[in-house]
């Protein structure tokens, strides 16, 4: 008797293991988007807000350019009802996220939502915590495409089961949703994820404001700061499939031209999600320039999805590689020094991967092909910026 129950359990175990997926074909080049968080927090974000980001990224060209994803972060949530139901905060959204999606599918974009595994989001509002399926209903009834899905206010969860519980609730609704998990690399998701988001955040935020040490440059969660944490990761990114280091600071805290070139390049280099966290209705031309970089954005959208590594470390002057699909090879040259750095290009002794044969070589900021890996030349990275090229057969 005890036998067949415990049989019958791992029956059950077991079709359940094999049921419960996440939604493949989704995100098989990392996701682009928009995120509020970065700019507007929980107190500024609103309705209004949110519809005239939908209307920038068409406007402003980032549509064009392959950005999809409008994505509300936290506080649109106010409450429960009776029955469960989560209650949209009506005083930010007075018509509802059903009609809020309806307005960002009218523009041709996708709409993200966020929620929280624990009792409650990061902002205190409530979380999805014994409410999956439900709120997995309810974001599917609405149009939702994306969720990110947080880590606060878990005490005592197990991050696997909570975030598997969400990617089942999501599934069964039969609604193709991003899976965005954003436990902070705790649990080191990379190890065991695959099967369970599309992304996964690997640290704490970002710094967009200077909250340190007013830069946000190497503080300690600074852009580069976070760059060096992704080191050593890129074997468990891929298509449908993301590490993600953290939506971009482009166009925060006043980040210079130099250094938002680098942000934006490194970040094209890791294959990470590009989600902007810019108040894209007033940004300047420089931020929307390289936002908007098709060789950059076609560096991190190939579809060999392949996530760059650190091939060459001098110190605060470091060499980088992404392969590409057809062969081609992106090769980033990062002077982190504060004045520029004059530097020898010799393809032969540049530890490049699978380098073999001449390429041909495109400045890539420049959209210029300047010659072949057969001829070496010296040249000047600015202070805080990069020179990246594409290597084409
Ligand atoms: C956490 C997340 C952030 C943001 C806030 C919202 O800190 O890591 O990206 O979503 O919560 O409260």
């Amino acid at each position: 008797m005890k036998t067949k129950v415990l049989l019958l359990m791992l029956i059950l175990f077991l079709t359940n293991e094999i049921i419960a997926q996440k939604f493949e074909n989704l995100a098989q080049t990392p996701p682009m988007g928009w995120n509020s968080w970065n700019s507007f927090q929980c107190e500024f974000v609103n309705e209004t807000v949110i519809k005239e980001m939908a209307d920038a990224m068409v406007e402003k060209g980032l549509k064009d350019a392959g950005y999809e994803y409008i994505v509300i972060d936290d506080c649109w949530q106010i409450g429960r009802d009776k029955n469960g139901y989560i209650i949209v905060d009506k005083k930010k959204f007075p018509s509802g996220i059903k009609s809020l999606a309806n307005y960002i599918h009218s523009k041709g974009l996708k709409f993200g939502i966020y929620s929280d595994a624990g009792i409650k989001t990061c902002a205190g509002r409530p979380g999805s915590k014994g409410f999956d399926t439900q709120d997995a209903e309810m974001y599917a009834k609405w149009g939702v495409d994306y969720l990110k899905y947080d880590w606060c206010f878990t005490e005592g969860q197990d991050a696997k089961i909570s975030y598997k519980k969400m990617r089942d609730a999501l599934y069964k609704t039969g609604r193709p949703i991003v899976f965005s998990m954003c436990e902070w690399g705790e649990n080191k998701p990379w190890e065991w994820a695959e099967d369970v988001g599309h992304l996964w955040r690997t640290t704490l935020d970002i710094d967009m404001k200077g909250r340190f040490d007013g830069d946000i440059w190497d503080n300690h969660l600074g852009w580069t700061t976070i760059l060096d944490m992704q080191v050593g990761l890129e074997k468990y990114a891929g298509p449908g499939h993301w590490n993600d280091p953290d939506m971009l600071a482009v166009g925060n805290n006043d980040m210079p031209e130099n250094e938002a070139r680098a942000h934006f390049t490194m970040w094209s280099m890791l294959a990470a999600p590009l989600m902007a966290g810019n108040d894209l209705r007033n940004m300047s031309v420089n931020d929307q320039n390289i936002l908007t970089n098709k060789e950059l954005i076609a560096i991190n959208q190939d579809v060999l999805g392949k996530q760059g590594f650190k091939i060459e470390d001098m110190g605060n002057f470091e060499i980088w590689q992404k392969p590409l699909s057809n062969g081609d090879m992106a090769i980033c040259l990062f002077n982190r020094e504060t004045k520029g750095k004059k530097y020898q290009v010799d393809w032969s002794k540049i530890k490049i991967k699978d380098f073999s044969g001449t390429y041909k070589v495109k400045d890539l900021w420049k959209n210029k092909v300047i010659g072949t890996t057969d001829a070496n030349f010296t040249i000047e990275i600015p202070s805080r910026d990069v020179v990246v090229f594409r290597l084409m057969k």
